[in-house]
């Protein structure tokens, strides 16, 4: 989510929790927060919904660059299928996986917001169309695709799953990249000047350190080909970072 980093406790006064803040983790007491969350942008971006037409456009400015440096998947054309995990009400998707891909799958625990995307009016159109794939009602640390993709994007999402899950969810799904996909994480970053991860009990969520998150990807087996800060955001919020990462050993993906 979209936060404010004035928040944190200094090295001395930590618990060991605090030492390993992943393991404060509750994945059930996040679904409860995410549920109790209003179905609009603002719910999605705790309180903090100016900052998405830019989110959106750094996004795009992103993936632009990488269909630049790409044989597969140059500028002039969709990408085929992609998915985005974490969706929530699908705020990325409709404000800008549309425009860059066919079709789009959704990967989204909380049912709330998957039953608006399978069935209210923002997404009208996108079903319409045949361009909303499968909705998934499910979280990441158990989701397994049933098919392969050009893009995986992962937003504001990864910090709902421990540090062991997210090396396993990440290693997992770089099955399904298709040949020249990217899988995408967005994700707030702290630079808590001691190096430390930051717990949020409110969503039950972690921020993490770039370095956690490097060392988390490379033990996925994956190489970070791009990355940017996003610019732009108000200075009390945390930064936030765009990685680009592809399987560091090329095999074929499943179906
Ligand atoms: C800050 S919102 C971000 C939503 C969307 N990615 C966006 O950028 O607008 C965090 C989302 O992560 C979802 N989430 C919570 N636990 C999750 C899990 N275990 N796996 C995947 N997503 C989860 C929440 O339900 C919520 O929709």
């Amino acid at each position: 989510m979209v936060r404010d980093e004035n928040q944190f406790t200094p090295l001395s006064e930590q618990t060991p929790t605090e030492l390993r803040p992943d393991a404060s983790i509750d994945q059930v007491a996040a679904i409860e927060y995410w549920s109790t969350q209003t179905s609009d942008v603002d719910g999605m971006l705790g309180g903090y919904p100016q900052v998405s037409r830019i989110d959106l456009q750094g996004s795009a400015n992103f993936l632009a660059k990488l269909c630049t440096r790409s044989k597969e998947h140059p500028k002039t054309k969709r990408l085929g299928r992609v998915v985005d995990c974490g969706a929530g009400i699908g705020r990325v998707t409709l404000g800008f996986l549309y425009k860059v891909a066919e079709i789009i799958d959704i990967v989204e625990p909380v049912e709330k917001f998957t039953k608006e995307i399978k069935g209210g009016y923002s997404f009208r159109e996108l079903r319409e169309e045949g361009r909303l794939g499968d909705v998934y009602t499910q979280g990441l640390e158990s989701w397994t695709p049933s098919r392969s993709y050009d893009m995986i994007w992962h937003q504001w999402c990864l910090s709902q799953l421990t540090d062991a899950q997210v090396a396993e969810c990440l290693q997992r799904l770089k099955q399904f990249l298709r040949s020249g996909g990217w899988m995408i994480v967005k994700e707030n970053i702290t630079t808590h000047s001691l190096g430390n991860d930051v717990y949020d009990e409110t969503d039950s969520s972690v921020t993490r350190t770039d370095e956690k998150l490097r060392a988390l990807f490379k033990k996925a087996g994956l190489k970070i080909v791009a990355t940017e800060l996003q610019r732009g955001f108000p200075k009390i919020l945390y930064s936030v970072r765009m990685y680009a990462l592809q399987p560091d050993v090329v095999s074929n993906p499943s179906p």
